[in-house]
């Protein structure tokens, strides 16, 4: 029924219904799924200057004043009650996200998942999400929404959790059990050390994607956060499932998150040279341009390049990125304790140092996964850096995941008995499964670097599913190994 409501801003003649047929069997608790019309057409276009608000920082949720908490409890509540005949509906909201993506199936090629549109594309709905929040609890200059830095606070913020009931606008009760009740992320993922690993990909192709495959980032932490907080099988959590995401409060504190991750890398583009760190220049990136509902109802439109320069454009800033000036080993997997935040003295990030070396990966029949083939001058480079505390950094493109695997796949370097963590992939709802874009995952391979290069027995790189049993093969087209020393 609501969804008659994009029927208003569809350009006339464009009304066919993309496949309800996507859906079966994918229906969340009885929540109706969207029914996938092409998301809104023709708005009018952002112009850079447009928006004179003040510029306001985006804080982390535990940080925020209890008056803060307060109104933004109300402006999700007041979201939740508008009419079904208003263009800004909380579902409206939620069904934009799944219009744009896999799970709605409408523009697979321009998908915003998987690919170098996830970053500006989420960066574009939430400016928008935001605005209509600020407008409802009258205070769009100065509204702007909360990160949830789970790299520091490993249990989701209790303000979406408690009270457990709708009386709260940012509880919802589609969430896996040790999450909702106030439970830690796996040790793995979206931590601290990732973060650190993520700041060593100098390139945005990597780091955020090209116009064919998913970047690093949404391998880990994007998508194994997703698949932590929802059940990613049927009959599919909100948080697991592309689809219905974005009905989780959670969602938009996540993506304000990973919006501040890439705010921060594009941060270390001052202190690094050759200049590095650096958006696409590409006119197929910067003209992407979407459509959303602003505050008034109006259909609207904003271009990539419009969302770069999020602090004079879109008026929100971060906080200015720190890192604690104690040792960072480099491998080191942080294990924070839920609801502690780090505090140590922090000092400002600097771009690291990045040297690159060839590598392939060599398949055999009989075992499963792949070992990584150097030259023994790149091995030397490799052990040297170990012993000078570097970080070893493999960077695997084209990967692809087991058909009709869905969840979170621990990636392990495994030698006979011995295993060890390299890193994290997870597909979440109708995601990969509907589109096999390939994804680049960027692995720590500091602590294995032994096992890997070991010349006469290497250890493979095996794809190890948290649910289930046994290991999968894990697939890809290239590989390329990164040292990085840290300033
Ligand atoms: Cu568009 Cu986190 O998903």
């Amino acid at each position: 029924m609501k969804r008659r409501h994009f029927l208003k801003g569809m350009a006339a003649g464009s009304a066919a219904v993309v496949s309800g047929g996507l859906w079966t069997g994918s229906i969340a608790r009885g929540q109706t799924p969207p029914s996938c019309p092409p998301p809104p057409a023709n708005g009018t276009p952002f112009t850079a200057g447009q928006d004179q608000r003040p510029i306001i920082q985006r804080r982390s949720i535990s940080l925020l004043t209890t008056a803060q908490i307060a109104q933004l409890r109300s402006a999700f509540a007041k979201l939740r009650a508008l009419p079904s005949t208003d263009n800004r509906t909380w579902v409206i909201q939620a069904d934009m996200h799944a219009l744009y993506c896999q799970a709605c199936n409408n523009d697979l090629l321009h998908s915003v998942h998987g690919t170098w549109a996830f970053f500006p594309w989420h960066r574009a709905f939430i400016y928008y999400f935001e605005r209509i929040l600020g407008s409802l609890v009258g205070d769009l200059n100065y509204f702007r929404l909360p990160y949830w830095d789970w790299e520091n606070l490993r249990s989701m913020p209790s303000a979406y959790l408690f009270p457990a009931n709708t009386t709260n606008s940012l509880y919802d009760a589609n969430r896996y059990s040790v999450i909702a009740s106030g439970g830690a992320l796996p040790v793995n993922d979206g931590t601290a050390a990732r973060i650190r690993l993520l700041d060593g990909i100098t390139d945005f192709a990597t780091f955020g994607g090209t116009a064919k495959a998913g970047g690093a980032c949404e391998s880990n932490p994007h998508d194994p956060i997703h698949d932590d907080i929802g059940l990613h099988t049927s009959p599919w959590h909100d948080m697991g499932h592309l689809g219905f995401a974005a009905r989780d409060p959670i969602f938009y504190a996540h993506h304000c998150n990973l919006d501040k991750l890439w705010n921060n890398w594009n941060a270390l583009s001052a202190t690094s040279t050759p200049p590095a760190y650096q958006n696409p220049t590409d006119p197929a990136f910067l003209s992407q341009r979407w459509n959303f509902y602003d505050e008034n109802q109006k259909i609207v439109s904003i271009s990539a390049a419009d969302v770069l320069n999020h602090q004079t454009n879109l008026r929100y800033s971060y906080p200015t990125p720190t890192t604690s000036s104690s040792t960072q080993s480099s491998s080191s997997l942080s294990a924070a304790s839920p609801d502690t935040a780090v505090s140590a003295p922090a000092t400002t990030l600097a771009a690291p140092v990045v040297s690159t070396h060839a590598a392939r990966l060599v398949y055999s029949e009989t075992r499963p996964g792949p070992v990584i083939d150097v030259t023994y001058g790149v091995k030397m480079s490799v052990l040297q850096a170990v012993r000078d505390q570097n970080t070893v950094m493999i960077v695997l493109r084209g990967v692809t995941v087991p058909e009709n695997q869905m969840g979170v796949f621990d990636i392990m370097s495994v030698d006979g008995s011995r295993m060890k963590y390299l890193g994290t992939l997870a597909i979440v709802g109708d995601a990969m499964r509907m589109s096999p874009l390939p994804r680049t995952v960027v692995l720590d391979a500091t602590e294995a670097a032994d096992d890997l290069l070991d010349t006469s027995d290497p250890a493979r790189i095996t794809l190890v599913p948290r649910e289930g049993n046994g290991s999968f093969m894990l697939k890809a087209e290239d590989i390329e190994l990164r040292l990085v020393s840290q300033p």
